[in-house]
């Protein structure tokens, strides 16, 4: 393939048909997202506990402190993203305010947001007033994106503008199924769902809207094999996590440094959903069924076993623990590519790997 596609999301067109995905919590925040937009990709602020980084929070303000957090990190990322640059917030329909993270990501002055972990059905409703936002829900099936566009027809007449598609087979975080047998299942590989979801999208809401293909994509190679499926864009997570622009702390991108394919496991979360992750001291204790949990720091999620049976562990606090790169009690989310990472990398040569001229 020799011309790429143009990656058009509602109003907004990166120069490049790629996306840094976002990711929780603060792996992906301001810095990260700011960085990738400036080289011409779509760079995706994860809004998930961007409170706990901010100096608004003080500890019992976590829901405010939120919406101040994702509007900053906002104004943040544009002004290292510079002129042109087109950033996104991924917002979880998981969370208990996940309202509240739209309204945030829109008054902020967003392009795009992109929404997964449970299907987006109301996003159109808390984005009305926001016409010019790109609305792109991530979805693992095709029966997921007619579920979605239907609803969203017929109850605010207006359609998705278009769909990450993620395979749980390779990605990172929360992988968008919810049994465990699930993840390797090749009913929802990219190679079975992106051509059929492209035909669909193509059928039912335009040429233009695209499908974007994300989990496991390492390079420009697996890129072209992407949109030979019929993807007009990617998404790439974990090997973005890994580099200097990233928010993460060292140790968190050292960790990613030293995984081996013997540390990757796939654990249940509190959310109740499949996820990948790294054995970290805190992680094989948890698979070894005796870990123990710092308190509740928010009542974050909408289901959620550590706050409803007291089973699991409290998954912001540990997520937060990663970030700062806290070995022994962090939950370092990772994809499956994580072992192909042998050391940090700018964003801007990552995004020329993909794109040489
Ligand atoms: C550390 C980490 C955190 C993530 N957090 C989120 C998140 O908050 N919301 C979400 O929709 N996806 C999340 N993801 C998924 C990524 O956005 C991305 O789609 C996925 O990792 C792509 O696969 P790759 O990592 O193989 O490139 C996360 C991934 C990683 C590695």
């Amino acid at each position: 393939m020799n011309e790429l596609p143009v990656l058009k999301i509602g109003k907004h067109q990166p120069r490049y048909p790629l996306i840094q995905g976002g990711m929780g919590v603060s792996i992906s925040g301001p810095l990260l997202a700011g960085a990738a937009a400036r080289c011409g990709i779509v760079g995706t602020i994860a809004s998930v506990g961007l409170a706990c980084n901010h100096p608004a929070y003080n500890g019992k303000n976590y829901f405010e402190a939120n919406q101040t957090a994702v509007k900053d990190g906002i104004m943040k990322a544009r002004e290292i993203a510079g002129h042109g640059g087109v950033i996104a917030v991924n917002c979880m329909v998981a969370l208990t305010d996940y309202d509240r993270h739209i309204h945030a990501a829109c008054e902020g002055g967003v392009d795009v947001i992109i929404s997964g972990a449970g299907l987006p059905l109301r996003l159109p409703e808390y984005t009305k007033d926001f016409p010019d936002v790109a609305l792109v829900p991530i979805v693992s099936s095709v029966k997921a994106a007619e579920l979605i566009t239907r609803r969203w027809q017929k109850t605010y007449g207006r359609v998705p503008d278009g769909f990450v598609m993620e395979t749980p087979k390779y990605a990172g975080g929360h992988l968008g199924v919810t049994k465990m047998e699930q993840v390797d299942d090749d009913v929802f590989s990219l190679e079975a769902v992106v051509p059929v979801l492209a035909e669909y999208v193509a059928r039912e809401l335009g040429p233009d809207v695209p499908v974007i293909a994300a989990g496991g994509i390492w390079d420009r190679e697996d890129m072209l094999r992407a949109f030979a499926l019929g993807a007009k864009g990617v998404q790439v997570g974990t090997r973005f996590a890994c580099t200097y622009e990233g928010d993460a702390a060292e140790r968190f991108k050292q960790a990613y440094i030293d995984a081996t394919e013997d540390d990757v496991v796939i654990i249940q979360s509190p959310a109740g959903l499949p996820g990948r992750a790294l054995k970290s001291p805190f992680i094989k204790q948890y698979i070894e069924g005796h870990v123990e949990s710092k308190p509740c720091i928010a009542n974050c999620l909408t289901h959620c076993r550590y706050r409803n049976e007291k089973e699991t562990f409290c998954i912001a606090q540990a997520l937060i623990d990663a970030y700062h790169g806290n070995w022994e009690e962090g939950l370092f989310f990772c994809g499956s590519n994580v072992t192909r990472i042998t050391k940090k990398e700018h964003v801007e040569d990552i995004v020329r790997t993909f794109f040489p001229e």
